[in-house]
């Protein structure tokens, strides 16, 4: 995740996250829900580029740049005006996000991409990004997350954040049936009922003894889902498989990255409409 300037270019990798578990405890007075997870992030992702230029400007790039196009508020631009709004103006800036991510997908998508911005203009200006948690929960609540970028567990929103050693250099698969789910949605379909905390042991154990509990409402807007975690398990060498976020992507874990290799060629065989991105976690 280290970024990468060349002349005055600012390069961050966006990195797709995923909840590696996702309990939700209470629906709160505010309409956000406090939920339990344990966050984990892959080497690959989007690409957010900062050049600075005569004016500002936005360019979108990636296979999945046109599913975003006609969103006027894009979380970049968000991020580049809070960060702005804290720290004083910004020279022009000529901003590019290669979207390789799939959006509304439970994997960060928008989230990561504000992170990134903000890790950039971070070090245009020189400020620690460290101080930047609380422009990014404004931003939303997985963004705090995806500005540390580190496997954590989540609590609160998801800005609560305590890292955990053991999630890193793990094969990891993701697949996309192609449909975007809402997250509002998925969060507004949980049933209400409280199934209990993430266990205290190591972050794997408690990963696969977990729940993600906005399975069963995601499951409701786009029953697809089922069959993708339903082939990820049947893939040999998966230690754990289920749905990210609020869907519709979904990981399967592996051991040996061979057996990853395997998987996403039989799925990428079995259904070549569907997105698999093979990685690591990071
Ligand atoms: O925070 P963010 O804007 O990413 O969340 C999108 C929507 O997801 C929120 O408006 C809310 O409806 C729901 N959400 C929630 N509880 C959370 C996170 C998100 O209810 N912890």
């Amino acid at each position: 995740m280290a970024p990468s300037r060349a002349a005055d270019m600012i390069v961050e990798i966006a990195p797709a996250k995923i909840n590696l578990a996702l309990h939700v405890r209470a629906r709160r007075a505010d309409g956000y829900h406090e939920i339990e997870t344990l966050f984990a992030f892959l080497r690959d992702g989007d690409v957010v580029t900062l050049v600075e230029a005569e004016r500002d400007s936005f360019a979108m790039t990636g296979p999945f740049a046109s599913a975003l196009t006609g969103e006027g508020g894009n979380l970049v631009l968000s991020a580049r005006d809070a960060f702005a709004g804290a720290f004083g103006p910004l020279p022009p800036l000529a901003i590019t996000l290669d979207k390789r991510l799939p959006v509304a997908s439970g994997i960060g998508g928008g989230s990561a991409d504000a992170a990134a911005t903000l890790r950039a203009l971070a070090r245009l200006r020189g400020v620690d990004w460290k101080e930047l948690a609380d422009i990014a929960l404004a931003l939303g609540s997985d963004v705090p997350a995806c500005l540390f970028g580190e496997a954590s567990r989540g609590g609160g929103r998801g800005e609560r954040l305590e890292p955990v050693a053991g999630l890193t250099d793990m094969p990891v698969l993701l697949v996309n049936p192609g449909v975007g789910v809402s997250t509002a949605k998925v969060f507004a379909g949980w049933d209400r009922i409280d199934r209990g905390p993430l266990e205290e042991s190591g972050p794997l154990t408690a990963a696969r003894h977990g729940r993600n509990d906005l399975e069963p409402p995601a499951l409701a807007i786009a029953p697809v889902i089922a069959e993708v975690v339903d082939l990820l398990r049947a893939q040999p060498g998966v230690t754990l498989a289920r749905m990210s976020g609020s869907g519709a992507t979904c990981f399967a874990l592996f051991a040996d990255r061979s057996d990853a290799a395997a998987a996403r060629r039989a799925i990428s065989t079995a259904r070549p409409d569907w997105w698999c991105l093979e990685s690591i976690l990071a």
